[in-house]
């Protein structure tokens, strides 16, 4: 085809898919807040935004820079506090209900009704989107956080293999450390601290001790010789850990494992989001094994949009389209092939979905039944956010400062798991 061929087919194209795409009775504007600005996350951000528009509405992007969510969450305050609440945003876990009480959220049960969302998704999300039995918010995805990210060749490299469990990662890293390979890539910020910290938690304690500790906040398992072992651990694992690791953002980290440079990652699998993005494939270019000792436990994190209370009617039918396009199965697998995750909704196909969502869907099933399906506490999914906060900020102190030893981290957590 010649170019100004190809120029009026596309136009023609385009044409006819405007004047196939819906449009409502009142297009409206959906002002979404989040923080997706990696490379594969911005790609599954791009998925709902075009998801929402197909429907004729106009998106608002009010992106918030920032792994974990911490600044776009501070900003999020701010605009509420002056009265100027996005359409959505994306909050999480016991926060959807924090804001809830705020009576700030809007009631979106007549979607959920509609599109019979009660049976669509799994009990353990849909209580997270609802406060006192209506649902304010719309779930994306489930995101598995206790996965460790390795380089094949790197590991190849150094003759090391996968490791299995904590003593096995420890021999792994120092193979890597002599190949002169970075062990394990990682970037010093709280929410990072503290995804390495709950995994190490999970997989040296075992999934009761996770629950009694770090969600029941139980002051005696705190204090007691399980979670000495989980401190000693995670801190050996800082000693592989590179310089510059401090304030490193978690995709440069990512970076590092595609590029070779480091050998391991241990993060949520949003970082496959960024292996993907670099066209990298997974179960050749890079792997995915759950963190050392993790393999029978699940720590989830689900993603979703609560919504707010609006005034203008066509912004509220267009909010409403956008809870509802979220939960279609179309958005649900276009997103989380991109994003890393596998989708909230039950029953769905995975056959376009690579071997480590597989996995994961699978565990998460599995898990489930177990009952070593855990909440992640760094990705906001367990405890209320005044405890979160103290209890990540007490273990990033542990971990920067080498002076503060097992016990008085052990101490200082229990007191931080008493915040009010
Ligand atoms: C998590 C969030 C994920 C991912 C990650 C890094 O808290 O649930 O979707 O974006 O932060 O930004």
């Amino acid at each position: 085809m010649t170019s100004t061929r190809t120029q009026r087919f596309g136009a023609i194209a385009l044409a006819a898919a405007a004047a196939l795409a819906f449009t409502p009775a009142q297009a409206g504007e959906v002002e979404v807040l989040h923080w997706w600005t990696s490379g594969g996350e911005a790609k599954a951000a791009a998925a709902l935004k075009i998801t929402l528009q197909k429907g004729g509405h106009r998106w608002k992007d009010f992106a918030v820079a920032g792994g974990g969510g911490d600044s776009a969450m501070t900003v999020l305050k701010s605009r509420v506090v002056s009265g100027n609440a996005p359409s959505a945003a994306q909050i999480k876990g016991p926060s959807i209900q924090e804001w809830a009480q705020e009576g700030v959220l809007a009631n979106i049960d007549d979607v959920a009704k509609a599109e019979k969302w009660d049976e669509l998704l799994p009990k353990v999300v849909s209580d997270i989107m609802k406060y006192k039995g209506s649902y304010v918010a719309a779930p994306v995805n489930v995101h598995r956080v206790n996965w460790l990210w390795a380089n094949p060749e790197a590991f190849k490299k150094a003759g090391a293999k996968l490791p299995t469990s904590w003593d096995e990662f420890f021999v792994a890293a120092e193979a890597l450390k002599k190949a002169g390979i970075v062990p394990i890539a990682h970037g010093g910020q709280n929410w990072q601290d503290f995804t390495t910290f709950e995994s190490v938690a999970l997989g040296v304690g075992g999934a009761e001790f996770y629950k009694k500790a770090l969600v029941q906040l139980d002051g005696a398992t705190i204090t007691g010789p399980t979670m000495t072992k989980v401190l000693e651990t995670f801190k050996k694992v800082k000693g592989y850990t590179d310089k510059n690791a401090p304030g490193r953002d978690w995709n440069l980290a990512t970076a590092m494992v595609i590029k070779g440079e480091a050998g391991m990652q241990l993060m949520g699998d949003w970082a496959k989001g960024e292996f993907v993005a670099a066209g990298k494939t997974p179960g050749t270019d890079f792997v995915c094994v759950a963190a050392p000792g993790t393999a029978k436990a699940f720590t989830f994190n689900v993603d979703s949009f609560a919504m707010f209370k609006l005034k203008d009617a066509a912004n509220i039918a267009a909010q409403k389209d956008l809870a509802k396009e979220i939960m279609a199965p179309a958005f649900q697998e276009l997103f989380n092939l991109y994003k890393g995750s596998i989708p909230v909704r039950l029953n769905m196909k995975m056959d376009k979905f690579d071997d480590c969502a597989k996995a994961s869907a699978k565990d998460f099933v599995d898990t489930a039944k177990a009952g070593t399906l855990v909440p992640s506490i760094a990705h906001g999914m367990a405890v209320p956010s005044a405890v979160e906060g103290a209890i990540k900020d007490t273990v990033s102190q542990f971990w920067n400062d080498d002076k503060m030893s097992v016990a008085d981290a052990q101490g200082k957590l229990a007191a931080a798991a008493r915040t009010k």
